[in-house]
């Protein structure tokens, strides 16, 4: 049986502003299995944001996709029209963002929000058990009074919470998660996270969470593409990747966790900063940070290198000592 949900396969996207063509998304390949959740990590302004609003074709003005195929069960999404990915966006692939203002309706209850994409055929009195079924089930109390109110009465955990509730409504196979904790306090998160990983395992939906928090990742993901660039540097089952990090990004990524030891004390960050996605890149586009920079690494962008089957990394030097192992 093929569990294939999702192929992406060399997706281009740009971003047209003013005179300067932005190439936020650089060829990213990358397959999701039903039931599986894939995290998507790297600093800001590395392409993540533009990779999943790109699936589901929600991206701002000035953005759109100029190459490669976004196969959803096997139909290319993107050559589907805006009518057609209305339907898909309310139904199968739902998408939560880190500033539930922005996407709760602030003029109409929590309610009207959480039964607007379900069936038609549910009657109303089933469409509101339905609603505070939902409610409850991603841990908000007094559903039924909760139901009545406004965004605005939520606190920000709640809000976070009512969204995940209205995106699960349709039952999508698919939810695609963009920096959904970011915003929230460390507990929040982490019941937000707990929350994530009980849907999964009670729904069995499949999942893109998008952070540049490696340690949110680590704790809900079954696999991490790291981004860089717009490319994706590094894929492994997570566990891998933790334990047995190659590109230097990962690494200097994972350095600059924080451990619970570690607070209070300065984080380690990654000197430098990401590069210009107007600009023309050649070669590797992490040479300029790179403890491991070579001359080839400034002459060509480093090929595919498979460690295993599930585990692969582009870079020439990958696996050299870079001088931070040993100190
Ligand atoms: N609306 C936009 N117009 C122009 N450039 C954009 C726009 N949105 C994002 N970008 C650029 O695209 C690149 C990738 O952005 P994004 O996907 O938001 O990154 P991330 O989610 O990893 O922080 C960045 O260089 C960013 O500046
Ligand atoms: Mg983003």
């Amino acid at each position: 049986m093929d569990e294939t949900l999702l192929t992406v396969n060399n997706l281009r996207t740009e971003f047209q502003s003013g005179a300067r063509t932005v190439h936020a998304v650089n060829g990213v390949s990358f397959i999701l299995k039903k039931g599986e959740i894939l995290g998507i990590v790297g600093e800001s302004g590395c392409g993540k944001s533009a990779t999943c609003r790109s699936v589901i074709q929600l991206l701002p003005s000035g953005g759109r996709i100029t190459g490669g195929e976004i196969l959803f069960k096997g139909i290319d999404l993107t050559e589907k029209g805006e009518k057609a990915m209305r339907d898909i966006r309310g139904r199968e692939i739902a998408m939560i963002f880190q500033e539930p203002m922005n996407t709760l309706n602030p003029v109409t209850t929590i309610r009207e929000q959480l039964t607007e994409t379900m069936p038609g055929k549910l009657n109303r009195e089933k469409k509101r058990e339905e609603a505070a079924r939902l409610l409850r089930m991603v841990g908000i109390p007094s559903p039924e009074e909760r139901l009545r109110q406004y965004p605005h009465q939520f606190s920000g955990g709640m809000r976070q919470r009512a969204m995940i509730a209205i995106a699960l409504a349709s039952k999508p196979e698919l939810l695609i998660a963009d920096e959904p904790t970011t915003a929230l306090d460390v507990t929040v998160q982490q019941q937000i996270i707990r929350l994530l990983l009980d849907l999964r395992g009670t729904l069995g939906m499949a999942m893109i969470f998008i952070t540049h928090d490696l340690g949110a990742a680590s704790e809900l993901c079954d696999r991490i593409a790291v981004m860089y660039a717009g490319k994706i540097v590094e894929q492994a089952p997570a566990d891998v990747l933790f334990r047995d990090p190659m590109h230097p990004y990962t690494r200097g990524l994972i350095q600059s966790v924080p451990n619970l030891e570690d607070r209070g004390k300065r984080l380690k960050s990654i000197p430098g900063h990401t590069p210009d996605l107007s600009a023309e890149i050649i070669g590797c586009p992490f040479e300029p940070r790179c403890p491991l920079a070579s001359e080839q690494c400034r002459r060509a962008y480093p090929e595919v290198f498979h460690l295993t089957a599930d585990h692969y990394y582009t870079c020439w030097n990958a696996g050299k000592p870079d001088g931070r192992d040993t100190v």
